[in-house]
C-alpha cells in the first residue's frame, strides 16, 4: 500500500509519468487482493455503468425521436465518454460535449472530504482525453471540450453558444457537492421532455443526502419546483432521472 501523502504527489505528475509509473507497476508480479479487483470488483463496476448507458439507450430509442447533446460533466479517462459513444452512435446523431478541468479535481471543501478525494487526483489533460476519444474511433466533429473548472467555465456565454440545441443525455460525474451545483445551474436551460440526467456518485459519502452529488440534486429540485423528474434506473452507485417537463399547481400536466 501507498501512503497517502505519496498517492497525492503521484497525481500531481505530469500524466506521461503517471502512465509510465503505471505500466512499470503493471509488468510486476500481482498479489492475489489485486487479481481479485482486476479480474471481478473492476468488470462489475464497468457492467454496472454499461447497464445504466444500455438502460438509457433503450429508453430513449423507444421514445424516438430524441436528439441533442450528450453533456459530460467529468470526464478524466473517457471511459464514460466512449461508453456513450459505444452505445448510442448506432441509434442518435448526438454531439458529445465532455467538461472538466482536465487539471483533476478542485480544492476539496470541508463538506467533500472523504478519503478518495484528492485535489489534483483524476487529471487527465484535454489532448490526453481528445485521443483517447478519437483512438476509440469518435469523430473529432462529434466531440467538444470545455475546459476549466465549473464555477469559471460554465459561463454564460457559453450556454448561449451551446443553445438551443439540448440534452438528450447529461452524465454527472464530478464526484463533490461543490462541483455539482454549477452544473446542474448550467443544464437547466438544456433540459428537454426526456432528457436523462444520471449521477454517477449517487451514493458516495455513504449515501448521505446531505452531502455530494444527492444533496446539489435536491437544492436543485428545492430551488425549482416547477421542472419536474420522475425517477429511472439506479445501481449501486449510480442514479437517473427522467425529465418529464414544467409542471403548474394549477395545471397538474406538463407544459413543456
Ligand atoms: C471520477 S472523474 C471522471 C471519470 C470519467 N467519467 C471517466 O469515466 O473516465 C471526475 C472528473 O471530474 C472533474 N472535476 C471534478 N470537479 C470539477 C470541477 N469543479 N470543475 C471541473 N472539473 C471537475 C475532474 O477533473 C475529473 O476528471
Amino acid at each position: 500500500m501507498t501512503s497517502r501523502p505519496l498517492r497525492s504527489l503521484f497525481h500531481l505528475l505530469p500524466t506521461r509519468f503517471q502512465a509510465v509509473a503505471r505500466t512499470l507497476r503493471r509488468r510486476m508480479p500481482l498479489t492475489a487482493m489485486e487479481r481479485w479487483v482486476r479480474n471481478e470488483y473492476t468488470p462489475f463496476a464497468f457492467d454496472e455503468r454499461k447497464w445504466v448507458f444500455l438502460s438509457v439507450a433503450r429508453f430513449l430509442h423507444i421514445n424516438r425521436p430524441m436528439v441533442g447533446y450528450y453533456l459530460e460533466f467529468g470526464s478524466h479517462e473517457a471511459n464514460t465518454m466512449r461508453m456513450a459513444w459505444d452505445c448510442f452512435h448506432h441509434l442518435f446523431d448526438f454531439d458529445y460535449v465532455a467538461f472538466d478541468s482536465f487539471q483533476g479535481l478542485p480544492k476539496i471543501e470541508v463538506i467533500d472530504r472523504q478519503d478518495i478525494w484528492q485535489q489534483g487526483k483524476l487529471r487527465t489533460e484535454a489532448d490526453a482525453f481528445v485521443r483517447i476519444c478519437l483512438d476509440h474511433g469518435m469523430p473529432h466533429d462529434r466531440l467538444m471540450t470545455v475546459k476549466g473548472f465549473y464555477d469559471q467555465s460554465l459561463t454564460g456565454e457559453l450556454k448561449q453558444r451551446l443553445l438551443p440545441k439540448k440534452a438528450a443525455v447529461v452524465y454527472v460525474d464530478c464526484d463533490l457537492y461543490h462541483s455539482t451545483i454549477p452544473v446542474l445551474e448550467f443544464v437547466k436551460n438544456f433540459l428537454q421532455k426526456g432528457t436523462v440526467i444520471v449521477f454517477d456518485d449517487w451514493n458516495c459519502f455513504l449515501a448521505d443526502p446531505g452531502k455530494g452529488e444527492r444533496r446539489a440534486w435536491r437544492e436543485f429540485c428545492e430551488r425549482y419546483p416547477d421542472l419536474h423528474f420522475e425517477d429511472f434506473v439506479s445501481t449501486g452507485m449510480q442514479k437517473a432521472f427522467v425529465y418529464v417537463g414544467a409542471w403548474t399547481e394549477a395545471d397538474s400536466t406538463a407544459v413543456d
